[in-house]
């Protein structure tokens, strides 16, 4: 799994977030190191300070007086003085910028023989040493007389104003973000096969544009959609009048001419009427039918299972119990039927239909022994007006499976042609249980 977001808001504000976080890392540098040389003045001043003082009060103290002045100095201000052992050695200091200024400073101020340590015989703190005549002393001074602020109180604060950056950044740009997921959903409905109310035309003017494009993209294809049905179901609807006069012409002529031709003939009208009827049936797929919110799939498939009963080829079931689910009952009925024609028809007998459920769908398969359907026309098999043996003549307006399509998308399902084990096809359509 990668981190990089999918969306457009997340992945802006995760680049609004690493841009702030870096300009306010950048800030702090700067900030340290402007303010290394002023900080390091400051505490070499106070150290300075402390050093005169305590240098003063043990030169003026009478010698017998020390003493008791190094504890009062020791009690009330934490500042301890001792002796330097000859020859000492202290550990270095420490490789940090500030403390090589602190040094310098102190060096400038005090004389170049005095020596800066953060340690001496284990004990940490500020060390100085200073001179009184020939002897030497050394001064722990506690780090509390010389740090100001605690420099975590500064991160704190830092933390939180970048903390309420990140807010106001996704406040922001989840309000640019907004017009563009409502076009998003309505596109996604254009898609299958819906009709979204049009998105509201504001925001910023590129995403207005954008709104108005699409709402005119969308006015657009609802009209032609009207007007190719219109047209297809007005052509069809006039073509059936005198087709079925002329069937009932047919069929009244006496047997004196060829009866042969005339069965032909039937046959002939029979599929010309067949094909007008798939044509009116795709024209009126626009005119949505109401959605049953507690569809039952089952019930559906074996009232079509039982029609073919009737009528003598037989389809067998295997239904597995299904929840409700919101459908279109006569647009699905019309589905599992031009499935099951196609698998009489092109396929091979022993037609079954099953249904079951998958995470979160349910589904209806109608498997045949026919020659299937290779996988790389399957995919065109679902456009209008496209039949495997088109080259060769034979029946069908190649419509059957583009409403299979259309009737799944309004549902928000899908379609898979897929080979059958062992030979034959298995036309799958998934139809989500949840209402969307
Ligand atoms: N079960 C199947 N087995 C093999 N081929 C199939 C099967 N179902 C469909 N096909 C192929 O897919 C083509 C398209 O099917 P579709 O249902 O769209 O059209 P049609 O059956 O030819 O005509 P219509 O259904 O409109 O009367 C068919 O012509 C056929 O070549
Ligand atoms: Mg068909």
């Amino acid at each position: 799994m990668s981190i990089w977001p999918r969306t457009l808001l997340w992945r802006t504000v995760l680049l609004i977030a690493l841009l702030l976080i870096v300009a306010h890392l950048t800030w702090l540098q700067i900030f340290r190191v402007s303010e290394r040389e002023p900080r390091a003045q400051q505490i070499a001043q106070q150290i300075v300070s402390v050093i005169n003082l305590t240098r003063a009060a043990l030169i003026t103290a009478q010698p017998s007086k020390r003493l008791e002045l190094l504890r009062d100095l020791s009690q009330d201000e934490g500042i301890q003085v001792y002796p330097a052992e000859p020859n000492e050695k202290v550990s270095p200091l420490p490789d940090l910028p500030i403390l090589k200024l602190i040094d310098a400073e102190l060096r400038d101020r005090l004389g170049p023989d005095t020596r800066l340590a953060t340690s001496r015989h284990g004990i940490r703190g500020a060390w100085v040493s200073f001179r009184i005549d020939d002897d030497d002393y050394w001064v722990l001074i506690p780090r509390t007389r010389l740090e100001r602020t605690d420099p975590l109180r500064w991160i704190g604060w830092g933390a939180l104003v970048l903390l309420m950056a990140l807010g106001g950044a996704f406040l922001i740009v989840a309000r640019i973000n907004r017009p563009l997921g409502e076009l998003t959903r309505a596109a996604a409905q254009m898609g299958q096969g819906r009709r979204p109310p049009p998105v509201a035309e504001q925001g910023p003017a590129e995403i207005r544009t954008l709104a108005r494009t699409f709402n005119q993209m969308a006015a657009d294809l609802k009209r032609l959609d009207d007007e190719r049905a219109l047209l297809l179901a007005g052509v069809s609807h006039d073509l059936r009048t005198p087709l079925s006069r002329i069937r009932l012409g047919l069929e009244m002529l006496d047997d004196k001419g060829d009866a042969t031709l005339k069965t032909g003939m039937v046959h002939d009208i029979g599929e010309i009427d067949a094909a007008i009827g798939q044509f009116l049936n795709f024209a009126r797929l626009g005119e949505a039918e109401p959605v049953a919110a507690e569809g039952d799939l089952n019930a559906l498939v074996r009232g079509v299972a039982e029609r073919y009963a009737r009528s003598g080829r037989a389809v067998a079931t295997q239904l597995h119990p299904l929840p409700p689910l919101p459908l279109r009952p006569l647009m699905v009925q019309h589905l599992v039927t031009n499935l099951i024609e196609n698998a009489l028809r092109h396929g091979g007998p022993a037609v079954e239909v099953t249904t079951g459920r998958t995470n979160g769908c349910a589904f209806v398969e109608v498997l045949d022994r026919g020659p299937g359907i290779p996988s790389a026309e399957a995919e065109r098999m679902l456009q209008p007006f496209t039949r495997l043996d088109s080259a060769r003549g034979g029946s069908g307006t190649g419509l059957g499976l583009a409403i299979v399509d259309r009737i799944a998308h309004m549902h928000g399902g899908a379609v898979q042609l897929l080979p059958r084990d062992g030979g034959g096809l298995r036309a799958r359509v998934e139809l989500p249980i949840e209402k969307r």
